[in-house]
């Protein structure tokens, strides 16, 4: 049964004044997999406020986090932004989510495609030692609108090829792929586009996207999601859902209040 677990916040961090994360104790009891989301939310007026938040944390780490967009007048968000260290929240014990290993056939290579805080999942994913073993490579892209806000930058490129158990695994087999869409950067353009043309592919030296080998998961805004999903569904991938098992997943990056 599902209860509200009330956990201290230990961190808080703003990448930029649209984007912040933060991490909280975790309770024991507290299990979920790599990639999934849950509800979490302040107390405002004595009741809960909760929306869906993923996991950037991996399910075997002491604390939990979360990346945040900060809406000005979202009911949630305009709150949740000011949150210290020391600040309680409501996190409920039930966690869900599609972003996960076993909706998807085995395969060789697997792209996570993120734009915005879409990248929170991928953030447990590539921490998942058994993801490792089950692909040669995994792809995480993260397209976001300006430099800036290419978050957890350093997470992924400096700490965890370091990492004591995953450093090797993630040298070995994790590309990280940043774009931009309103600036000048090593990368430039819509993930969309990019996977078009075939130009993703080419940069990071890997064959064309193919069903047979490639497996997708994918995190975003609903449009990045639809067109996202056009394109796969043109080239002969399937979206795993109501008991089907295919080449790819997907989930809306939900915080938008
Ligand atoms: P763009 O700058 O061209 O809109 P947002 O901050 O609005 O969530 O956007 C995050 C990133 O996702 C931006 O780089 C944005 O590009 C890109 N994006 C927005 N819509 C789509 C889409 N339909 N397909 C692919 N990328 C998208």
């Amino acid at each position: 049964m599902a209860t509200l677990l009330r956990e201290q916040v230990t961190e808080v961090h703003h990448w930029t004044d649209r984007l912040f994360s933060f991490k909280t104790t975790r309770d024991r009891g507290f299990r979920f997999k790599n990639g999934h989301f849950t509800m979490i939310g302040l107390e405002h007026q004595g009741k809960p406020l909760m929306r869906a938040y993923s996991l950037a944390s991996a399910n075997h780490e002491d604390e939990l986090e979360f990346f945040s967009i900060k809406v000005p007048d979202g009911p949630l968000t305009s709150k949740l932004q000011n949150i210290q260290p020391g600040d309680e929240l409501l996190v409920n014990s039930k966690s869900t989510g599609t972003l996960v290993q076993d909706n998807l056939l085995p395969g060789k290579h697997l792209y996570l495609i993120a734009t915005g805080t879409g990248l929170a999942p991928f953030l447990s994913i590539i921490r998942d030692p058994e993801i490792y073993a089950s692909y040669d490579k995994i792809i995480l892209t993260h397209g976001c609108r300006e430099v800036d806000e290419l978050a957890y930058q350093e997470l992924i490129t400096e700490h965890l090829p370091r990492h004591e158990y995953l450093g090797d695994d993630v040298r070995e087999k994790l590309i990280y792929y940043p774009t931009v869409t309103r600036e000048k950067y090593i990368n430039n353009g819509r993930l969309t586009d990019l996977l078009r043309c075939g130009k993703l592919e080419r940069d990071i030296g890997l064959p064309q996207v193919d069903p047979e080998q490639d497996r997708f998961m994918i995190c975003g805004s609903p449009t990045m999601l639809k067109d996202i999903c056009g394109l796969l569904d043109q080239r002969g991938f399937s979206e795993s859902r109501n008991g089907h098992i295919g080449e790819y997943v997907i989930e809306r990056a939900f915080v938008e209040t």
